[in-house]
């Protein structure tokens, strides 16, 4: 089947953060509707909607209740067919997302079929991704069940076939309702290893991620459902390297198109706990970029991101969010566009929308900030501790309502806000969009260049000035054509060979002059011969 994922652009949306059409402060399907032509407008392909299913939304939806079923905050089923019409007619594509490492624990499977889940009579050390144990007892049954989220999360239990064949079911059922494919959680986890054992530190991913039978499954998913469907599939995957990446994406292997690698992710902690901060050394992220760029050239495919719901805010993390908040962002998309892979965009990416800083944990929502900030105040972390891991990292970041304009609550909704809009929506909002300057305008403009360039899809990456720490630069090559990167990191000037060719695009107006050229600060240039 053709590859059309390999030219597109992908637009993240988490619906509950959107746009709310009725008021009641929280974003649905009908708010979305509204925004299509937006979105469309944009340029991105295919849609990828944050869980929209029956949830009693101890983790904003991704602990499902009922596969079958839209939440109600979110609207009805006959809202969510008029959302795909919407989207097919506008020529774009809709991927949602498959939760099936685990389930809401008030999913009927949890009470009706107990054996779908994963039983142990005695605990392990475990820590869970949100605190606490991965184990919870269960009264009635005397055991043990496994949850490596929260404890409303219980894991299933892919060892069993009857599972599986319910999984590949419900994921027919949307298929054949027209949907364009899946984004799926967590899916390196489907396997655990037999025999569970503490872990030093508690660190059981060793057991359950990438783990013995992940890949029988996959082939099982796609020879049973997905290959019977012209669709996109994504896998998230934390704990993946390049070469694990391979096995997953290889078109001979038949498992999925492309995963999320987090190891970009990780470069700005200083453990394997998320909350122990440190600077970004830029140099890691480009050997770690490279090194994904080469592992999966011609031998499977990149996913491209900065941002997702789970991740602060790219112009606050790896750019600067005061003084050159455009420049940077307009940058931060150029290094991550011109690589070879599919982009994700997150929503409020594309206007440069920041990290946001509430004095109170009581203004946050997300369940793995505020059980955190718990388990430290426990332990005697003082607050100001807590709350500036949390400025840097929470979830709650990227899950700030989406800044339409400079009307209340940025237009997001008329009522209050599930969860406060950023204040800063009088300055940063979507009134901005049609500027020929906007960071939108600039985004449309890679997105553009991505479909009409083969040089973009298959171009061999090659890195420049490898040891400088505030220069991100690289080449594409394909055939005689050539195209070369130049991003400064920094808010200083940085001076770069001047390279072959005209100037594609940048973030300031073209430098015509001859010699070296000296990037401003936060400059992206792309040159192309
Ligand atoms: C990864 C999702 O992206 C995140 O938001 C969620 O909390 C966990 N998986 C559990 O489903």
């Amino acid at each position: 089947m053709a590859e059309w994922w390999k030219k597109s652009t992908v637009y993240q949306i988490y619906p509950r953060s959107f746009m709310d059409s009725d008021g009641d402060g929280i974003g649905d399907i009908r708010g979305i509707i509204q925004k299509l032509d937006y979105l469309h407008e944009l340029g991105v392909d295919i849609l990828w909607l944050s869980p929209v299913y029956d949830s009693p939304n101890d983790d904003n939806g991704y602990d499902i209740r009922d596969y079958y079923q839209i939440m109600k905050e979110f609207g009805t089923m006959a809202d969510f067919d008029e959302l795909l019409e919407g989207v097919h007619a506008r020529g774009m594509k809709l991927v949602m997302d498959l939760v099936v490492n685990h389930t809401s624990d008030e999913h009927e499977w949890f009470k009706n079929h107990p054996d779908f889940y994963i039983w142990r009579d005695e605990p392990t050390n475990w820590r869970s991704f949100f605190s606490g144990s991965t184990w919870e007892f269960e009264k009635e049954r005397g055991q043990y069940y496994l949850h490596l989220f929260s404890k409303k999360q219980p894991d299933l239990n892919w060892d069993n076939p009857e599972l599986r064949e319910a999984v590949y079911e419900m994921m027919r059922w949307w298929l054949d309702k027209g949907v364009d494919g899946f984004r799926m959680d967590v899916i390196n986890m489907i396997s655990k290893v037999p025999v569970m054992h503490d872990a030093p530190g508690g660190d059981g991913s060793h057991q359950f991620m990438n783990g013995p039978n992940v890949h029988t499954y996959l082939r099982e998913m796609n020879q049973q459902v997905l290959s019977q469907y012209d669709i996109v599939t994504v896998g998230e995957m934390p704990g993946t390297t390049p070469k694990e990446a391979r096995e997953y994406t290889a078109a001979e292997n038949r498992e999925l198109n492309m995963i999320f690698t987090f190891e970009h992710m990780g470069l700005d902690q200083a453990s394997g706990e998320k909350w122990d901060l440190k600077p970004l050394e830029l140099t890691d992220l480009k050997e770690n970029l490279e090194k994904w760029q080469h592992g999966l050239h011609d031998e499977g495919w990149n996913s491209l991101y900065w941002n997702n719901h789970d991740q602060p805010r790219i112009v606050s993390r790896f750019g600067n969010d005061t003084d050159y908040r455009v420049e940077s962002a307009k940058m931060l998309a150029t290094c991550l566009h011109f690589m070879q892979g599919t982009p994700y965009i997150y929503q409020g990416e594309e206007l440069g929308m920041t990290n946001v800083r509430f004095d109170s944990i009581a203004d946050y929502k997300d369940i793995e900030t505020v059980n955190m900030y718990a388990e430290k105040s426990e332990v005697g972390i003082p607050h100001a501790v807590i709350m500036e891991k949390i400025h840097v990292k929470s979830r709650d970041n990227a899950r700030t309502p989406m800044q339409w304009s400079a009307e209340p609550n940025g237009g997001f909704t008329t009522g209050t806000p599930w969860l406060k809009v950023n204040p800063n929506y009088t300055e940063i909002n979507a009134l901005q969009h049609k500027d020929p300057e906007s960071i939108y305008q600039y985004y449309k403009k890679l997105i553009g260049f991505r479909k009409d360039m083969d040089i973009i899809t298959h171009g061999n990456f090659e890195l420049q000035y490898r040891e400088d720490d505030e220069l991100f630069a690289y080449t594409r090559s394909w055939n005689d054509e050539l195209l070369t990167v130049y991003c400064n990191f920094s808010d200083q000037p940085k001076a770069a060979a001047r390279p072959e060719g005209h100037v594609l695009i940048g973030n300031y107006s073209a430098d015509a002059g001859e010699g070296d050229i000296l990037l401003r600060p936060y400059e992206a240039v792309v040159y192309y011969k």
